[in-house]
């Protein structure tokens, strides 16, 4: 029961946008925010859009966050992006470990504990993203694969790094589909993953956001359960009004 968290709402835009596309969203976003509602807001552009939209929010409270990264701080890794690179462009946090990384780039446990330590020490907010599939929850085996991910995921970090994370818990059947985890299924998820951090984090109040599928209309509702700090969002942060009706839903 962590309420005292300030609300985060990233979005996350995945394989979406153009320069001149993402730094007309990014502006939209910007004018349309209200002055402090309360909640920290980050948008996580395309590699290829990330100066561009730095520039477009500099000044603003808007943080700027990649969608991946690759441990190594340089080196002979065609198309791999470090962490150094990442602050270097102006970004705070790191979405490292989503479930399209996971399911089509052989993204693992033990890749995703190797990419959090190297955005750790490069001073990078890693959002660690943890959820199960459609066949594990109709096996009863979310908690199980929930506990591995962030067991393994944030395994041996560095004394007092814990508190920099951020966890999301996007169950992957909610994911673009539009089925939306009930409270009560996402809350009693959440709430697993916030009794596992004081073992394995050594931070207990670390910000837990939901993903899928998540919408102006069912965001209050989500942020209302004591134990989701926030959300990341895909599709509907896409478009300026539906990111702002998200915003202020959470406000
Ligand atoms: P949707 O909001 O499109 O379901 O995507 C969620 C997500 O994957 C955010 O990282």
């Amino acid at each position: 029961m962590t309420k005292a968290l300030t609300p985060l709402i990233a979005g996350n835009w995945k394989m979406n946008k153009t320069v001149p596309e993402a730094r007309a969203l990014a502006r939209e976003i910007r004018q349309g925010l209200s002055p402090s509602r309360g909640v920290e807001v980050a948008v996580a552009p395309p590699y290829t859009a990330l100066a561009a939209v730095a520039d477009e929010i500099a000044g603003s409270p808007i943080k700027l966050a990649a969608q991946e990264v690759f441990w190594e701080k340089q080196g002979a890794y065609t198309g791999a992006i470090s962490p150094l690179m990442l602050t270097d462009v102006g970004c705070h946090y790191v979405i490292i470990g989503h479930s399209e990384r996971r399911q089509y780039f052989g993204e693992t446990d033990e890749t995703v504990n190797r990419k959090v330590k190297a955005a750790l020490e490069a001073g990078l907010f890693p959002i660690v993203c943890v959820g199960e599939t459609l066949e594990q929850r109709e096996q009863g085996r979310t908690f199980a694969v929930v506990e591995k991910q962030i067991r393994q995921g944030l395994a041996a970090l560095a004394p007092g790094q814990g508190e920099r994370l951020v966890i999301a818990y996007e169950p992957v059947w909610a994911i673009g589909t539009g089925k939306t985890a009930t409270p009560d299924q996402a809350q009693e998820v959440h709430k697993l993953i916030r009794g596992l951090l004081p073992e394995v984090a050594g931070a207990a109040d670390l910000r837990i956001l939901y993903g899928g599928s998540v919408t102006p209309d069912n965001a209050g509702e989500l942020m209302g359960q004591p134990d989701i700090n926030g959300a990341l969002v895909g599709g509907a942060s896409l478009k300026a009004a539906s990111f702002l009706g998200i915003i202020n839903a959470a406000g």
